[in-house]
């Protein structure tokens, strides 16, 4: 059994990776919209992943015997500017969603919760990972984005990512 304050930051980060999975899939939309199909592909793909992360923590709370709280899901917000703006706004939101994984880490830490404060390291992985594959992104589009004959590779290079079930 895990005690409440955990159940609690737990729920929110399922809520944070719900979340997620609506603000990827809202800007697969806006890709999709604007011709750039690989990049809705990848943003796409990336939600799917989220929907992975919030269930992960989902299966550990009733593993835990404990109650899962399913809070209503905020609309998600982003500036539909160009694609470099956007990647810059997902690193914003993954750089806040490490912050998160950070507080549930030391929260489960100073609650003497070492299987929850284990679990997390996942996570933490995972939010290096992220955010590492999603500054290459932005420095590509940095350097080459403003000529649309390579942002069409890009978006062909993009377009190659495949979903692979996130398991814990
Ligand atoms: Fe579930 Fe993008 O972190």
């Amino acid at each position: 059994m895990i005690s409440d304050k955990i159940r609690d930051i737990l729920n929110e980060q399922i809520n944070k990776e719900f979340y997620s999975a609506y603000l990827y899939l809202s800007m697969s939309a806006y890709f999709a919209q604007i011709g750039l199909y690989g990049f809705s592909r990848w943003t796409k793909i990336q939600s799917k992943e989220e929907i992975d992360h919030g269930m992960i923590l989902f299966e550990y709370v009733i593993g835990r015997n404990s109650q899962i709280q399913l809070n209503q899901i905020e609309m998600p917000k982003f500036e539909m500017k160009n694609p470099l703006s956007v990647f810059e706004q997902i690193y914003q939101h993954e750089r806040s969603i490490t912050s998160a994984i950070d507080c549930v880490a030391q929260m489960s830490e100073g609650d003497c919760d070492l299987a929850t404060r284990n679990f997390i390291d996942w996570y933490l992985e995972e939010q290096i990972e992220e955010e590492a594959m999603v500054s290459k992104i932005i420095s590509k589009l940095k350097a080459f984005g403003e000529e649309k004959s390579a942002l069409y590779l890009i978006d062909n290079e993009l377009g190659q990512r495949e979903y692979k079930p996130q398991a814990y």
